[in-house]
């Protein structure tokens, strides 16, 4: 599946230069305007094409390698579409004193995957995200944005599952 067709499951538009320009027009004005125009594109996209960053360089009157470091810098900000699902996994302390460490690192590997890295087959993302407010049912995550708690191996291929169904 390209990153094209991966854009559009995921219910984000298909990267477009002239959107992204109008995109960073319209927040061009505003200070410290850079972050901001990196959160609306990823909002719009689902994520940050590196050919925003001469775009966004050029109507901010900034060097390349300044936006460049703008968006490699926040983990938040993905270079490349994200999958169809996204998994965000709890690494703060809660979930840690439950055992997230060891089940984080059997997710990474039965998914075949790197945290904020995408599955071969474009299907699941993972992030780690610090505190979700579940701290009392963890290790916990968000499946798409869905919380699930007491997460496991199991509990997680459920929830993709469903998720797809
Ligand atoms: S520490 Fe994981 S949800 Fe709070």
């Amino acid at each position: 599946m390209s990153g094209r067709d991966l854009g559009r499951v995921s219910g984000y538009e298909s990267w477009d230069a002239e959107r992204a320009a109008g995109i960073i027009a319209g927040h061009a004005h505003r200070e410290g305007a850079t972050l901001p125009i990196l959160h609306a594109l990823q909002e719009t996209f689902g994520y940050v094409d590196t050919a925003a960053v001469p775009l966004i360089a050029e109507a901010l009157n900034l060097s390349r390698a300044e936006v460049h470091g703008c968006l490699t810098f926040y983990h938040d900000f993905r270079k490349e579409p994200a999958g169809r699902h996204t998994v965000k996994l709890c690494r703060a302390e809660a979930c840690q004193a439950v055992g997230a460490d060891a089940l984080h690192e059997d997710v990474l590997r039965r998914y075949d995957v790197a945290w904020h890295g995408t599955t071969r087959d474009g299907q699941v993302t993972v992030e780690p995200v610090f505190c979700l407010g579940l701290c009392a049912c963890g290790p916990a995550a968000l499946v798409d944005g869905e919380p699930v708690g007491r997460l496991d191996l199991d509990t997680l291929a459920d929830a993709l599952t469903e998720r797809a169904a």
